[in-house]
């Protein structure tokens, strides 16, 4: 049925003539807006759109999805009466499931927009075991009654509220703790390094007794052990060492056979704790060993110093390792560092470092010589710039330095844990705030004369300002900063000194047009990419790059395949069936966009598996796992490979549905395989995608040599016909200037400067005399001269009938079609005179006899004239004018539009498709030429090849004479 109401009111603009924009209205007061087609329901236009309002049938049978539209004209689809009556449909009541929007829409939803939203659960449990493993640490379990609620994977954390402790604001002061058991284990264990002052600290040592209530709310984190057979390396520093025992525990518990290796270091002999349990889990883990260091000097360990001297070769297994790291961020960049020293590049670098906050008052009296922290926060780093001494201390159950400012104010130790929310990081991104580790550059604490060194919690540090001095790392002293003795140190509780700016990138950055492409990528057991070998031809030339990467995507989807495995194992069995309705309709509206095996819009494939993707992370409940996919940028990869792609494998949408099916029927093992499955496969449609546009990109045809040592300026080089001769002659040995008005001419530059002699990029605008005037002027200063002109800068902009055309438009039409042509060629003329000779080609058309672009042909056949004007008149001074007629050519789609308006009715679709149609009548051939076929005319009557050929016009067109 067909509703109409007030139309209009309250909303925006459209985005274009089919899609309207719907403002949905919820209870709380919130409005999101969203975008929907006319050929699409709101309800699956808000899920796409990650607004996940009430849904259950999906399908007009139960009345879930009820909202009332304020504004706006809907169909508003077919539903049965239980759902919506008639009655209620007449007060303009409608079902988002099944309405579809003919204008913009204002919608009321029977909903808070708190349902948009899945936020971590929150759990309330007793304590079980309060056990001081050492003077320093703190065992904590916790027991829960519905233990079958929480699930985690090992290496998460949760928030836990003190008892007893207000914030402030009469909520209880929240600290962050890692489980240090099994994801399957009943009880709840947490290791708590203990601050005096501290809140947590306090409340343990001085209140907690057994079977005291707590809550705490959680899963959060992304830092959590993959599942894969790959080896494993574990570095926990000081209670850091939690997260680590969960994963070690969940080895343990599958019975894995996967090599692993820890190495686990602290700061002195009374933080060394769980001995046992790690010697138990050595005995009983076939692939597990470890070993242990403490940096105090005085430690009875065997091994005194920090984790990195413990890091052999063979535990790197030549980079095929994944490496996970809890620890303060000295410690992880130190690790960072290290390996990247040792030339590797681990396939996965998984770390947790976390922040850092103030120092209780009883400490502030003592500052700079006892450890004793407990409130953490990055900012605090990061404002505290006027630190002199250094501590270390934990939250989250693990080691972490702190910036002590004796003269100021440091922030009160029972202020919460500013735990930020991107204050974790995953896989080599950090994503702490970018004031990242204060560095202190002011006045320094006047120490006595005789004082080189200074002791804090029981650690002997340089002072920063004794000067260069060589120190051996292993003499147990830490080491000054050597390159800047009186400036930013960086350091923690007798962990390390660092310079500031000296930390090596693990990975080195992606090539700049591979790394544009895709964003960042980071996470998962990911290799960082690299060019890939320049293929080099039987004599000697070079031709294409092998952009993208085809390791670098592979990796992407392994990460997002380990992330998703996670993401099921927390939300597997827990959905509600809304959700599961949810998942269905994102799973489904990715359907439409592949058939068989061929992609029927690969961009709208790409936007709606993005959505699909997107959303078990969402209910999952945790931000940071959703942030951990979102920071692979596979979205952004996809969209840059798969832009021209055309084959899919058969099976990607379907496991999309079959995965929610899974879901409903309570079949883990077959979501677990599928996600898998589905992983190899995006990674075949990626690779296809690769290789298509990789083939599409190199030239079929090659004349090896034939211009060497010339210079070809091709202007409209950015795409299509212009970019396809530059790739042509690139490969046969020319130096090439590409001149485009679009900024994408720089990346087909970047490509070809790598595989050819020679290539720059010109931006102009060359429908003014200045333009073409810059682009000579850049050929000349790159190279010295132009020996070769293509003009290839045009093109029709409206098509319809001529009386149709307004005065503006033919202007533009001929600004765009000749005098761009024109223009290129005075300018480019005194050089090539002066030079002795040259050779002009323009790029002219077969439309010179054609329909409904009547001015594009009137420029088009002014080109022919000045061709052969031009080659009369310029003949004695050694230059050729020709020029080359294309007709109708295959392209991909267009990155950058001419600016022909879409239809906007049937006639102007007529009138489009009339001119389609004359053009395939017109070429003998009954069809579209390809650019393979239109370079290949241009470089011959360019090259020497055509040295008895001036004045003329090549026609290449099927037949089709123009
Ligand atoms: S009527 Fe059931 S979800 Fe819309």
């Amino acid at each position: 049925m067909t509703v109409i109401t007030d139309a209009g009111a309250g909303t925006t603009a459209h985005t274009d003539a089919n899609t309207h924009q719907v403002a949905l209205s919820f209870e709380d007061g919130v409005t999101r807006f969203i975008t929907c087609r006319e050929d699409q329901t709101v309800a699956d236009a808000s899920y796409r759109q990650r607004i996940n309002i009430p849904l259950d049938c999906r399908d007009g049978a139960c009345g879930t999805c009820k909202a009332f539209c304020e504004s706006g004209d809907y169909d508003g689809g077919t539903y049965i009466d239980d759902a919506l009556s008639e009655d209620e449909s007449a007060e303009g009541y409608a079902l988002p499931c099944c309405m579809k929007p003919k204008s913009d829409l204002v919608l009321q939803i029977s909903a808070t927009s708190e349902i948009a939203k899945t936020q971590a659960s929150s759990f309330t449990g007793t304590v079980v075991e309060l056990e001081r493993l050492s003077e320093s640490t703190m065992r904590l379990g916790i027991r829960i009654e519905n233990r079958g609620q929480l699930a985690f994977l090992p290496g998460q954390y949760v928030n836990i509220a003190i008892p007893g402790t207000d914030d402030g604001s009469g909520a209880p002061v929240n600290r962050s703790y890692s489980f240090a058991n099994e994801p399957h284990e009943d009880r709840l264990i947490f290791l708590i390094k203990l601050t005096p002052g501290g809140a947590m600290s306090t409340y343990l040592t001085e209140r907690a007794v057994r079977g005291e209530e707590v809550t705490f709310t959680g899963p959060h984190g992304s830092f959590f052990l993959r599942e894969a057979t790959r080896p494993i390396l574990l570095l926990a520093g000081g209670t850091g060492l939690a997260p680590i025992l969960s994963m070690l525990r969940k080895l343990h518990a599958d019975k894995s056979p996967r090599r692993a290796h820890l190495i686990y270091g602290v700061s002195s002999d009374t933080d060394l704790v769980a001995i046992d349990e790690i010697e138990y889990l050595a005995d009983q883990l076939p692939g597990f060993t470890w070993d242990h260091c403490v940096s105090d000097p005085a430690s009875t360990a065997v091994n005194k110093g920090y984790v990195t001297s413990l890091i052999e070769p063979a535990h790197l297994y030549d980079g095929d390792v994944a490496i996970y790291l809890c620890g303060p961020p000295p410690m992880v960049e130190a690790v960072r560092k290290h390996v990247a020293e040792a030339g590797i590049e681990p396939t996965g670098f998984y770390y947790e470092k976390f922040a850092l906050a103030a120092q209780p008052p009883a400490a502030r009296a003592e500052a700079g010589s006892v450890e004793n922290t407990e409130v953490l926060s990055e900012e605090a780093i990061a404002e505290d710039t006027s630190a002199t001494d250094i501590s270390a201390q934990h939250t989250s159950g693990q080691a972490a330095s702190v910036v002590v400012s004796p003269g100021s104010t440091p922030a009160d130790a029972d202020e919460p844990v500013l735990m930020a929310a991107d204050a974790r990081a995953i896989a080599g991104q950090t994503v702490f705030p970018p004031a990242d580790l204060g560095v202190w550059s002011g006045t320094r604490t006047a120490a006595a004369e005789d004082d080189s060194l200074v002791r804090i919690a029981g650690q002997r540090l340089w002072r920063g300002d004794i000067g260069e001095r060589d120190l051996d790392p292993d003499a147990g002293a830490l080491q000054p900063t050597a390159s800047q003795p009186s400036g930013p140190a960086r350091s923690i509780a007798g962990q390390e000194i660092f310079a500031a700016a000296d930390i090596a990138q693990l990975h080195n950055p992606a090539p700049v047009a591979v790394a544009a492409a895709h964003g960042e990528v980071t996470g998962g057991e990911v290799a960082d990419g690299e060019a890939a070998p320049t293929v080099v031809g039987s004599q000697g030339y070079q031709i294409g790059e092998e952009h993208p990467a085809i390791h670098e995507s592979d990796a992407l989807f392994e990460a997002r395949a380990a992330l998703e495995l996670g993401a099921l194992e927390l939300t597997f069995g827990r959905l509600s069936s809304q959700q599961l309705t949810g998942y269905r309709l994102l799973a489904d509206a990715t359907v439409p966009y592949v058939d068989g095996d061929r992609f029927v819009d690969a961009a709208q494939y790409t936007e709606t598996n993005a959505a699909f993707h997107d959303y078990l992370f969402t209910l999952t409940g945790n931000d940071h796992l959703l942030e951990a996919y979102k920071a692979l940028g596979v979205k952004g990869r996809m969209s840059e490979v798969l832009r021209n792609a055309t084959w899919c494998h058969p099976l990607c949408a379907q496991d999309h549905l079959d995965i929610v099916s899974a879901f409903e029927s309570g079949d883990h093992d077959a979501a677990r395989a599928l996600i898998s499955a589905h992983a190899d496969r995006s990674k075949q449609t990626m690779r296809r995608a690769m290789a298509d546009e990789m083939a599409a990109r190199r030239p079929r045809f090659v004349t090896p040599g034939r211009f060497a040592g010339k210079v070809v300026v091709i202007t409209g080089a950015a795409q299509g016909i212009g970019e396809h001769a530059a790739r042509r002659i690139s490969a046969e040995g020319g130096k090439v200037v590409l001149a485009d008005r679009s900024e994408l001419v720089d990346e087909v530059a970047r490509d070809l400067e790598l595989s050819g002699p020679g290539a720059v990029s010109a931006i102009a605008d060359l429908e003014t005399y200045d333009g073409a005037e810059s682009v000579v002027r850049r050929a000349v200063a790159s190279y010295g001269r132009v020996d070769v002109l293509i003009n290839n800068v045009g093109g029709a902009i409206n098509f319809k009938p001529f009386t149709e055309f307004s005065a503006e438009q033919i202007r533009a039409e001929i600004d765009r079609s000749l005098m761009t042509t024109l223009y290129a060629c005075r300018a480019v003329l005194p050089s090539m005179t002066r030079n002795g000779g040259g050779v002009i080609v323009n790029v002219s058309s077969a439309a010179t006899r054609g329909i409904h672009r009547v001015p594009y042909s009137a420029a088009k056949g002014a080109v022919n004239a000045m061709t052969a004007s031009l080659a009369m008149e310029y003949a004695d001074d050694g230059i050729r004018v020709v020029a080359t007629a294309p007709g109708g050519t295959e392209a991909p789609p267009r990155r950058i539009s001419r600016g022909t308006p879409e239809p906007r009715n049937e006639t102007e679709a007529q009138w489009f498709q009339a001119h389609i149609d004359q053009t395939v009548s017109s070429s003998l051939m009954n069809r579209y030429g390809t650019l393979d076929e239109q370079a290949a005319a241009i470089c011959f009557l360019a090259s020497d090849e055509a040295s008895y050929i001036t004045g003329s016009v090549l026609p290449v067109a099927g037949g089709d004479q123009g």
